[in-house]
């Protein structure tokens, strides 16, 4: 069972767009049953079933992973959290009365590795987004352990899956800090960075070239992809130049 844990420097920096086209070219090298995890997703559009008697909370990230995988799951398991706001997870989180439980998430993605023959999960914001406060009046409590009664990280969850990283730098100015800082975050949880996406969100961005070799001097890890500025780009014809890991 092939899984990988997607994070990326940023919010918005091609995190979906990376997972649909590794998705793809999972399928593409022989992986029959690839399906994509989106653990939790804030910013949801209530829609309506096709009988109209009922309706679920839809995130755009998750109807893109669904289209992509070849295995169709019930969304309990691709998507286990899905909350209307639009705002870090802990604070959707809160405003739905919900509480994101590691535990809960963990056994979800445990049921769809079952099925599968690769699982992409991808993260939400980026790497150290908090999940979940500790409740409150709850002592000691810190960044970095995933007890509920203390904080939790998007990090603590791909270390309770124990997942490769693959870390999608959006090239812009200021990435390289966020991309060094990813990568010290992931490897000092003894997480393994298995690549990294060079994704250009930012058209206009000057000294793009030298950037990117300082990406690829200091990142210690393949990058399995270089992405030019294109709105339209398919995630089946991104596969084609996506090194997998
Ligand atoms: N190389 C690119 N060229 C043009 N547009 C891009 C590129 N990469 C991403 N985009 C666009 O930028 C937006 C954000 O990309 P994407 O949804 O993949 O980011 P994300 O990291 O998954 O965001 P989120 O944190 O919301 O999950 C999307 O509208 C996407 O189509
Ligand atoms: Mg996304």
């Amino acid at each position: 069972m092939t899984a990988y844990f997607i994070t990326g420097t940023d919010t918005g920096v091609g995190k979906t767009r990376t997972s649909c086209a590794l998705i793809h070219a999972l399928r593409q090298v022989g992986h029959a049953r690839v399906v994509g995890m989106k653990p939790v997703a804030a910013g949801c559009d209530w829609v309506l079933d096709d009988d109209g008697a009922g309706g679920q909370w839809l995130n755009e990230d998750v109807v893109a992973l669904r289209a992509a995988s070849s295995l169709k799951v019930p969304s309990r398991f691709d998507n286990p959290y899905a909350l209307p706001e639009p705002a870090s997870p802990h604070i959707a989180a809160k405003l739905a009365d919900e509480v994101i439980d590691l535990a809960h998430i963990e056994a979800s993605f445990h049921a769809l590795r079952q099925h599968a023959d690769a699982v992409v999960v991808e993260g939400a914001g980026g790497f150290i987004v908090p999940l979940h406060e500790p409740a409150s009046g709850a002592e000691g409590a810190h960044f970095g352990h995933a007890d509920v009664g203390e904080w939790a990280t998007s990090a603590d969850l791909a270390s309770r899956l124990r997942l490769p990283v693959i870390l999608v730098v959006g090239l812009r100015l200021g990435c390289l800090n966020h991309a060094l800082l990813t990568q010290e975050a992931v490897l000092s949880r003894g997480l393994k960075l298995a690549g990294w996406v060079a994704n250009v969100i930012d058209p206009e961005m000057p000294h793009q070239a030298a950037n990117l070799a300082t990406l690829q001097a200091r990142l210690q890890a393949p990058m399995l992809a270089h992405w030019a500025w294109d709105r339209q780009a398919e995630p089946a014809d991104l596969a084609r130049s996506l090194r997998l890991p």
